[in-house]
């Protein structure tokens, strides 16, 4: 049985943490605050789920899956998760996080900079350009028709590898856009980003991304902003609207994992 030790129980986490017990991994799954905060997460995962902290959850994975705000990235436990398997879903939201100069400036990726703060863990993309909600519910079998796909990118075959299989069992299709360099084409107010596209659509949208948004052509997490709208305001509507996606997302009962049903209530997850 392969674990999977997922630093950051939010949005991204506890649903990542929902797919892979419902494919049969084990979950070691921390936040900040403390595993007995975690109560009500672990208890509706099940058995094959525990809390934990972020050190023992990295010490405990086969796999990691680093689901952290991208101000936290400098506090992961890179020691405990060298030469593993890192999936990073991060995404760079200046009102969140603060000004990264290299980032606003199409220097760096967001995965770099994971990679930098881990630098001796291999790392892929992984779930960065899906809402939270809807990792358990757009999934479907391989072969389906008009499948959604998700974008994955590293320079290690093998995290790359890992993450094609982990989509594939969470029911998405894979597009490797490429190394941890060109990850970029998959990050926020690019075309690809938070829109439901099969691979062949995505693969088209990684294709005509620019290195620095657009911000007349931004699709995605603040699709439909008017215009009209200053740069500023419209990168906080975006952020606002993946929060309330997110939030929203409430899912008393939800229907995912390709019809397979459970309950869920999201305990255990604060908002982004
Ligand atoms: N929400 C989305 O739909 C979405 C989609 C794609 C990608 N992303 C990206 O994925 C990342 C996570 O997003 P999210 O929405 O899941 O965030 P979130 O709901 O705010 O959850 C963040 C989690 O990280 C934990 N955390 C923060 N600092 C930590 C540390 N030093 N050690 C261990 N855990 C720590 C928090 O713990 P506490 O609660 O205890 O502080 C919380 O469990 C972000 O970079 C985000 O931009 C989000």
């Amino acid at each position: 049985m392969t674990t999977l030790g997922i630093i950051g129980a939010g949005h991204i986490g506890s649903q990542v943490a929902r797919v892979a017990v419902a494919n049969g991994y084990d979950v070691v799954i921390a936040n900040s605050r403390g595993p007995e905060t975690l109560a009500d997460l672990v208890a509706e995962l099940g058995p094959h789920a525990k809390a934990a902290t972020a050190e023992e959850a990295a010490a405990a994975a086969d796999v990691a899956v680093v689901t952290v705000p991208l101000h936290a990235i400098d506090k992961l436990p890179a020691e405990q998760l060298a030469g593993k398997i890192v999936l990073d879903t991060n995404n760079y939201y200046f009102e969140r996080d603060g000004r990264i100069e290299a980032l606003d400036k199409g220097e760096t990726t967001t995965s770099e900079l994971v990679q930098r703060a881990l630098p001796d863990s291999k790392i892929a993309k992984a779930f960065n350009h899906i809402f939270a909600s809807e990792i358990t519910t757009d999934g479907s079998p391989a072969g389906t028709p008009n499948r959604r796909a998700l974008a994955t990118a590293g320079d290690d075959a093998d995290a790359v590898a890992f993450v094609t299989r982990f989509y594939d069992e969470a029911g998405f299709d894979t597009v490797n856009v490429g190394s941890l360099s060109e990850s970029w084409r998959v990050e926020r107010d690019r075309p690809a980003y938070v829109v439901r596209q099969n691979a062949e659509e995505l693969t088209a949208n990684v294709e005509r991304a620019n290195r620095l948004p657009d911000p007349r052509s931004r699709r995605g997490a603040d699709a439909g902003s008017s215009s009209r709208l200053g740069c500023a305001h419209r990168h906080r509507l975006g952020y606002q609207k993946l929060r309330n996606a997110a939030r929203n997302a409430r899912m008393p009962r939800w229907r995912g994992l390709w019809g397979r049903t459970a309950n869920s209530n999201l305990s255990g997850s604060r908002g982004s």
